[in-house]
């Protein structure tokens, strides 16, 4: 798998990042959403220089333009809820793409630190041939990507896939290297070091979802 972590290169991508982070800011919600968009638009430009692009000639009231265009037929593809930000960031760079949601949540065991990934609602268009976006904001174990990617397969084979994360702990990275083909590719805004006894990022953010839409009742 072909990793880009887009951090490493100095960018305002860096200051929206921080504002994510920090405990003092991150609480707004709508700043913290925003945030997370405009993550999802850096990510989605930066994957743009890898597609597919034609010339086209562009009728301007004075003359013809010629520039090269998207080719490539994609579908954003987002777990819900807190890949909805991320989402919406990616489609503001991607604007005619289709669209698919899933929902995936972890189900903690009783008395237990380990839960598994439970996929309920999927929405989705054809795959055949198309390019998959798979988008989940925080990319902790790998457990929700894969189990997504795997609930996604009777609806086609995509010609490139490519996985949009804002945060990923490395040992998630190692795990969905693993599982993904080599051609496959992940747009990442920063990797973390490690994961706690609950599965979350260390440092990350905390909760995505909470953050972004509000606390909820544990099922
Ligand atoms: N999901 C989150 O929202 N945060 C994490 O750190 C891991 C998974």
């Amino acid at each position: 798998m072909h990793i880009h972590n887009i951090s490493e290169q100095n960018s305002v991508l860096n200051t929206f990042l921080s504002e994510i982070r920090d405990i003092r800011i991150q609480k707004d919600r709508m700043r913290f959403r925003k945030n997370i968009e405009r993550i999802g638009e850096i990510l989605g430009y930066e994957m743009s220089k890898s597609l597919c692009y034609q010339k086209k000639s562009i009728k301007t009231p004075l003359g013809n333009s010629s520039i090269n265009l998207l080719t490539d037929d994609l579908v954003i593809c987002s777990i819900l809820r807190a890949g909805v930000p991320l989402h919406n960031g990616l489609l503001n760079c991607f604007d005619k793409a289709e669209n698919a949601f899933i929902s995936a949540y972890r189900h903690h065991k009783t008395n237990s630190e380990s839960f598994e990934i439970i996929v309920e609602y999927l929405a989705c268009p054809d795959l055949e041939n198309k390019t998959l976006i798979l988008a989940d904001p925080m990319l902790a174990t790998g457990q929700s990507i894969l189990s997504t990617f795997e609930a996604l397969k009777p609806y086609g084979i995509p010609k490139e896939v490519h996985l949009v994360s804002v945060i990923g702990a490395q040992e998630g990275i190692n795990f969905i290297s693993k599982q993904f083909n080599s051609e496959a590719h992940l747009w990442i805004a920063a990797i973390d070091k490690t994961l706690n006894n609950n599965g979350y990022i260390i440092p990350g953010i905390g909760d995505a979802g909470d953050l972004a839409f509000g606390g909820k009742l544990q099922q």
